[in-house]
């Protein structure tokens, strides 16, 4: 491997213990051939943009073939690359790119369900009931008269059942659309074929897989009812006993897991998509088992003081218990923009796909935005950025009808909207959309562009120097340099209702303002990076973050 950075040493073997790792949304990135969709060309010509931003790596949603039902979480081949995305040959040249500049790549692993048009599926349907075809997937008789009725009561996360009727009268189990059919993790061939996926990509080169879905893998194959109403479904995960949701027979699938990534000399790392309850995260992250895993609890926590001081003290406890570090994310691609979140009443994550039609101030939420990230930078130790977050960018609430991809809005009858406004292409250069999404030419981008994107390029980011933009280079910076950013330690200092207040190694401070107050700043700081200006006579204003050198 080429990458200078990439040594066999104790200490870069866990670089992913601190990383600040940066989430492409392929389709919606950079547009290399210009027909209107992200690709691997546009994320190639934009990677010195990553590197120059400091993060450490990056983690690219799935860019296997798809039909696209789901974004590409259904996977119909996961050992190519989508056409519309490039080629293998063009993933090979990524990674060698991305290593040149010491950033490390990690790709999306579907394992809970795979596409209604892979192979396997198509084999099932054409196989009788009973058949090894489908034994890989949950395929099962239904009840009532005839068995014209689902073999249970489960609801699908993105509306209606989950269970779909064959033509033969079975039925087949899938927690999220149709289109994406459950496999059976009881079944030997499946694991034997995931592992298979994970050594050819590790093999190519990838550092790391994001696990979609972890928690919900194993299954009880009694498949008992739930009695659930629908709106409950996503609140559900992770209750206690749950028949699909975060059961212990999960973790043996990774143990296995942990074995294939650490046969490679330059281990390689696990991050898990685990939506579970508080206290459940750590067992996923035992030391035999997955790396690290995104804090959703951090995300969806509302920009209170108090809250975020439980979360973030839970979040270091329980993670310390089994030794894997602690990260923090604000942002992905199945929430609303936390621009426009913090701009809102209600600034805490109720209802997962579901949070929108909400009023907005956009410049309170931007303001809180900068406090949040700069506080996310300088917790210990990880941290995901989603793409965009660092332009400033905020949920397009406003998509037209006809634009709208996200199964969420066909399956809930046209009532929930989804999650397609955080996914909107990215702003690079220019005053009028496509703003630079195609590189060279571009047709239309797959999801049109808010006009008012015009100021949220990373050309006018790049030219104002109190950008959000800035704020993140000028953070990222900091962490890199500063050793007690990058360190673990950690310790609370008393601080006024509201507030928090934290100290990072020796004589490294940061303060954030969430009371309605200005506060004093402690005595004997000198402010080294503030998310928005500071009050005069050293006073830190509301909804602001400052990071201090302390004596
Ligand atoms: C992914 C979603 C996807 C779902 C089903 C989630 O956790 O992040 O985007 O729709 O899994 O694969």
């Amino acid at each position: 491997m080429s990458n200078p950075t990439r040594t066999n040493d104790a200490a870069n073997d866990s670089w992913w213990r601190s990383a600040v790792i940066y989430q492409v949304y392929i389709r919606s990135f950079a547009d290399g051939d210009g027909d209107g969709t992200g690709d691997i060309a546009g994320l190639r010509s934009r990677l010195q943009y990553l590197a120059y931003l400091g993060v450490d790596a990056i983690w690219i949603n799935p860019w296997y073939p798809s039909p696209l039902a789901d974004g590409g979480y259904d996977v119909s081949d996961f050992r190519d690359i989508h056409p519309a995305y490039g080629t293998l040959e063009d993933a090979r040249k990524l990674l060698a790119e991305a290593h040149q500049l010491g950033l490390r790549v990690i790709l999306d692993i579907v394992p809970n369900h795979v596409s209604d048009q892979h192979a396997w599926f198509q084999q099932a349907l054409a196989a009788p009931p009973g058949s090894p075809e489908r034994e890989r997937f949950v395929f099962r008789d239904g009840r009532g008269e005839g068995g014209s009725l689902p073999p249970n009561d489960w609801y699908a996360a993105f509306g209606g059942s989950t269970w779909t009727r064959t033509p033969d009268g079975q039925w087949y189990l899938h927690l999220f659309a149709p289109e994406q059919p459950d496999l059976n993790w009881d079944n030997a061939g499946v694991r034997a074929e995931f592992e298979s996926i994970l050594r050819f990509w590790f093999d190519l080169g990838v550092d790391g897989f994001r696990i979609d879905v972890a928690h919900g893998m194993a299954k009880d194959p009694a498949l008992p009812d739930l009695g659930l109403t629908e709106f409950s479904v996503i609140a559900g995960e992770g209750q206690e006993g749950h028949p699909h949701w975060d059961r212990d027979d999960v973790h043996d699938i990774f143990r296995s897991w942990r074995v294939i990534a650490d046969s490679y000399p330059d281990p390689r790392v696990f991050v898990a998509e685990a939506h579970v309850r508080p206290g459940r995260l750590a067992d996923y992250l035992r030391p035999d088992q997955l790396h690290t895993a995104f804090n959703f609890d951090f995300l969806k926590c509302a920009l209170e003081a108090d809250k975020l001081r439980e979360v973030i003290d839970r979040t270091i406890t329980d993670l310390a218990k089994v030794g894997a570090p602690a990260t923090w994310v604000l942002s992905n691609h199945d929430e609303a923009r936390h621009v426009t979140r913090y701009g809102r009443a209600h600034t805490g994550v109720t209802t997962p796909m579901r949070d929108q039609g909400h009023s907005t101030d956009l410049a309170l939420g931007t303001r809180r935005a900068r406090a949040a990230a700069l506080l996310m930078l300088a917790l210990p130790v990880g941290a995901y950025i989603y793409q965009g977050e660092e332009l400033g960018l905020y949920e397009v609430e406003d998509l037209p009808e006809s634009v709208l991809q996200d199964p969420t809005w066909e399956r809930s009858g046209h009532t929930v909207r989804g999650r397609d406004g955080c996914r909107v292409p990215l702003p690079w250069t220019g005053d009028t959309p496509p703003f630079g999404f195609g590189t060279f030419v571009s047709a239309a981008p797959w999801l049109p562009q808010p006009d008012a994107w015009k100021s949220y390029t990373a050309e006018a980011n790049q030219a104002d120097r109190t950008s959000m933009l800035q704020l993140y280079r000028s953070a990222l910076r900091l962490r890199r340099t500063n050793p007690g950013l990058r360190g673990e330690e950690f310790r609370w200092l008393d601080s006024p209702p509201g507030t928090l207040l934290f100290e990072r190694g020796t004589g490294l401070l940061c303060a954030v303002n969430l009371s309605d107050q200005p506060i004093p700043l402690p005595d004997a700081s000198s402010p080294l990076i503030a998310s928005g200006p500071l009050g005069k006579d050293g006073v830190l204003p509301p909804d602001t973050t400052v990071l201090l050198h302390w004596d």
